[in-house]
């Protein structure tokens, strides 16, 4: 279980500690944060770099550099459990919530060693190069059916029509459920899963609202791996859910509460985020029409672009851990048990790291970021989500260079200091490219 051996988190930091408040004359977490954080950012890194925040899980240290998040994530002194705590606030919650933290803290983001190393060692030769070769064909099918089926002179929502099918089609075709009632089925109720993610003081009702929503995508994959269970190996297919049972099968995962953690985690992992990356990133792209064009022009710098994106505006912001051990940082002493927030989105605009860190540069000299974590649980699904980004990007720019955003004022966001994304998208063409754009589209064009 996730707290057991550890101590409580501290209610409050030593007196005298930095605080965001102390630091920025007010909590960070309002309207003008959500839609930019990137000036607290900046004033946190300048003037307190390890700040306490009441606001964060209800009571945490957040760390703001890029060399002190990269540490966090790579050193064991601090441990990725950290469910107990967030899960079940109240000794109420405790009961009613005991399901969901069952499941959840035996994801493998929250695993430590060993139990991590064992666990990843499966997931990664279940997650195998070859199947992304495989599945490129069967994805660009998915994006050119879908963008033949829009029409782009009227205008379309990107995030409903592309970025959030897209991903959830990927990874349920890797996982081997997309024909098992199609992922649609298995993915109902992530929306509730990723609000409680998303959320940095969960309410009771979003915890169990997300419990619910967990419990069902777990009894969908329960009966799936029972079949697969039931057929063994004649069934003569190798996805990664077969792969998984084979695991189980071998021991190296313990127990069927630990399988269908990895299941769910992995399947709301791979859509929640890559769908982000294409949305924002879109809207990124089109507000930098320089950008944008000379893509256009030349693709081959399309991969570039989409580590800037991550980079720049990074879809996952931030990322916990516990502290295992009293340490000292900027002064500031964590205690055991503290919670720590590492802060990925400021520190891949630290310009310690990366120069002239606020300008969206497709061009520049790459430097690593953290927008995938770092160390141990670095991200399993990098190379799938950037196989789908720059498919959907090129795509978009070979067919529609002229492309634009609707009303680049009206884009309303997810609302989530987690996510950087747009709730919803709407692009189009102007009226004089769509004219000129071959296809069936030009007829509707007056
Ligand atoms: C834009 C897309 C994505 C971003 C920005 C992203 C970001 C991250 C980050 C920051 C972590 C580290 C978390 C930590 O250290 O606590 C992580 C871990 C992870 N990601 Fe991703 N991710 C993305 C896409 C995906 C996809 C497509 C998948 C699955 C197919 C995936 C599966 C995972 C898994 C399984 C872990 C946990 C690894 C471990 O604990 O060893 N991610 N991701």
């Amino acid at each position: 279980m996730p707290s057991r051996g550890r101590a409580p988190a501290n209610l409050a930091p030593l007196p005298g500690a930095h605080s965001v408040v102390g630091c920025l004359g007010r909590p960070l977490l309002d309207d003008d944060f959500l839609r930019d954080p990137y000036p607290a950012y900046r004033r946190l890194r300048d003037s307190a770099p390890v700040a306490w925040s009441d606001e964060f899980f209800g009571g945490a240290w957040l760390v703001s550099r890029h060399v002190d998040v990269d540490m966090v994530l790579r050193d064991a002194r601090f441990s990725a459990q950290r469910t107990g705590g967030w899960v079940m606030r109240g000794s109420e919650q405790r009961t009613e919530l005991r399901g969901f933290q069952r499941l959840f803290a035996r994801a493998l983001i929250f695993l430590d060693a060993p139990d991590h190393a064992r666990v990843r060692q499966v997931m990664t030769s279940a997650f195998r190069p070859a199947d992304l070769q495989r599945l490129a064909p069967r994805l660009e099918q998915v994006i050119n059916h879908r963008l033949d089926a829009l029409d782009p002179a009227s205008g379309f929502d990107f995030v409903s029509q592309l970025a959030r099918p897209l991903p959830a089609q990927a990874i349920a075709t890797l996982m081997g459920v997309d024909d098992e009632g199609a992922p649609g089925g298995f993915l109902e109720g992530s929306n509730e899963l990723a609000d409680f993610l998303g959320a940095v003081d969960p309410s009771r009702n979003q915890a169990l609202q997300a419990q619910a929503a967990l419990l069902k995508m777990a009894t969908r994959f329960e009966s799936a791996l029972k079949q697969r269970r039931q057929s063994g190996d004649k069934a003569g297919r190798d996805d990664v859910l077969d792969r998984l049972v084979r695991a189980e099968r071998d021991g190296q995962i313990r127990g069927s509460a630990e399988l269908l953690a990895q299941c769910v985690m992995l399947l709301f992992a791979g859509h929640e985020t890559t769908r982000h990356l294409l949305a924002n990133g879109l809207q990124i792209l089109l507000k930098h029409p320089t950008a944008w064009r000379s893509l256009a022009h030349d693709p081959s710098v399309l991969p570039a672009a989409v580590r800037e994106l991550l980079r720049f505006d990074s879809p996952v912001q931030y990322t916990g851990r516990r502290v295992t051990t009293e340490l000292k940082l900027h002064g500031q002493t964590l205690r055991r048990g503290d919670l720590v927030v590492a802060l990925i989105g400021s520190a891949n605009r630290d310009p310690d790291q990366h120069e002239r860190p606020d300008e969206f540069d497709i061009t520049r000299r790459p430097t690593p970021s953290l927008a995938f974590g770092q160390g141990p649980h670095v991200c399993l699904g990098a190379a799938l989500t950037l196989m789908e980004a720059q498919m959907v990007f090129s795509q978009l720019l070979k067919r529609w260079p002229h492309l634009a955003l609707q009303d680049a004022d009206l884009v309303s966001r997810m609302g989530s200091p987690l996510y950087r994304g747009p709730r919803e998208l709407f692009v189009r063409l102007p009226r004089v490219a769509a004219a000129n754009q071959p296809g069936p589209y030009t007829a509707a064009v007056s």
